[in-house]
């Protein structure tokens, strides 16, 4: 597998206030897993489309104010949801060697916390936003790095289309880069059957299942051989073997949170529906794959050129749920870099 060499992330490096845009990534080979919770190092390496629809904007200004403040949709975010943010903030202080205040101002297109990957959008604008706001120039894997502080997915939203984040053993190792896919065109159909925010959080649930399901051992002993046989499959662009890899490993990373104590199930009897609406979509030939995450809604894998008549069927059967048609999309980017104070 060739990768390509490191672009840099930024083009501007002045400080004081920076804009970025990052969008959501839908892992085909999952993440489920920390063997470091404070690093943020997974047990196993995982693979993603970065997507083209849902991102999320995040603005952050150097203040004089005595503390952080943290606006998510305008409203200010209190207790944990604020203290991730900060305590984010405060990495990237001590990387810049720096102590001001900010004010982070941050957008979701899509609900946030509904397994709809909010947090890998959210952390890698944050990452991009807050490291050129304190004058900080990452190269893409330095901001993946970073990134996976915030939100382990995180670290493959720094890049355009395949991202393969490698599992590492220790800070440095633990980074994503981008996998070339020449003559594989993905598309996905994001479904909302509730945008909700679940009960379980992603990273509790991970939790739970690594310290209690028996089934465990099995998804780090495996999880390992599917990403070869993925990467082996994007290489070849054979469409068919990636979403039969996809769908297969997605429902066996739900089979070991089924053997947690208690155990862990995001999915609902309208997820199931959709999952069977897949396979009689299949039958019919029109060529899709699922995929679900730490939530109800499901994520349908097809060609870039059958978004449209897939997102037209879904609604056809489900009239009442809300479709999301995307493409491959393009990694975290600058949108607006201002020079500030020091
Ligand atoms: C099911 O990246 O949200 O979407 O690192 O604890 O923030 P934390 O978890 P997060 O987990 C994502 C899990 C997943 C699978 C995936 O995206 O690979």
């Amino acid at each position: 597998m060739t990768l390509t060499p490191q672009q840099p992330a930024t083009t501007a490096s002045e400080e004081g206030s920076a804009t970025a845009l990052a969008n959501p990534n839908i892992a085909l080979v999952k993440y489920w897993g920390k063997r470091d919770e404070a690093l943020i190092l997974p047990w196993t390496g995982s693979l993603s489309l970065t997507l083209d629809a849902a991102p999320t904007t995040t603005t952050v200004r150097l203040t004089d104010a005595p503390d952080d403040v943290v606006l998510l949709g305008g409203r200010p975010l209190e207790g944990t949801a604020r203290s991730r943010v900060t305590r984010f903030i405060d990495l990237v202080r001590a990387l810049a060697g720096r102590d001001e205040r900010v004010t982070v101002d941050s957008h979701n297109e899509i609900p946030t916390g509904a397994g709809l990957a909010s947090s890998a959008s959210g952390f890698a604008a944050l990452a991009l936003a807050a490291s050129t706001a304190f004058g900080l120039d990452l190269d893409r894997r330095a901001l993946s790095r970073l990134a996976r502080r915030g939100s382990g997915s995180a670290s493959r939203s720094i890049f355009d289309g395949i991202a393969v984040w490698h599992a590492g053993h220790d800070d440095e190792s633990s980074f994503a880069e981008a996998v070339p896919a020449p003559g594989l065109e993905l598309g996905m159909v994001l479904t909302v059957l509730d945008a909700r925010a679940k009960s379980v959080s992603s990273r509790d649930g991970m939790r739970r299942t690594v310290d209690t399901s028996p089934y465990y051992p099995a998804w780090v002993e495996r999880t390992p051989v599917e990403l070869e046989e993925m990467l082996a499959a994007i290489t070849r662009a054979d469409f068919t073997a990636v979403g039969t890899i996809a769908e297969r490993n997605a429902m066996r990373m739900h089979a070991t949170m089924l053997g947690a104590e208690p155990p862990v199930r995001y999915w609902g009897p309208a997820s199931v529906e959709l999952l069977d609406l897949v396979a009689n979509l299949r039958g019919d030939g029109l060529e899709c794959y699922a995929t679900m995450d730490a939530g109800p809604n499901v994520k349908i894998l097809c060609r870039a050129d059958a978004v449209d008549e897939l997102a037209t069927r879904i609604l056809e059967a489900q009239p009442d749920i809300g479709v999301i048609p995307a493409r491959a999309g393009r990694g975290a980017r600058l949108i607006t870099s201002e020079p500030g104070g020091s």
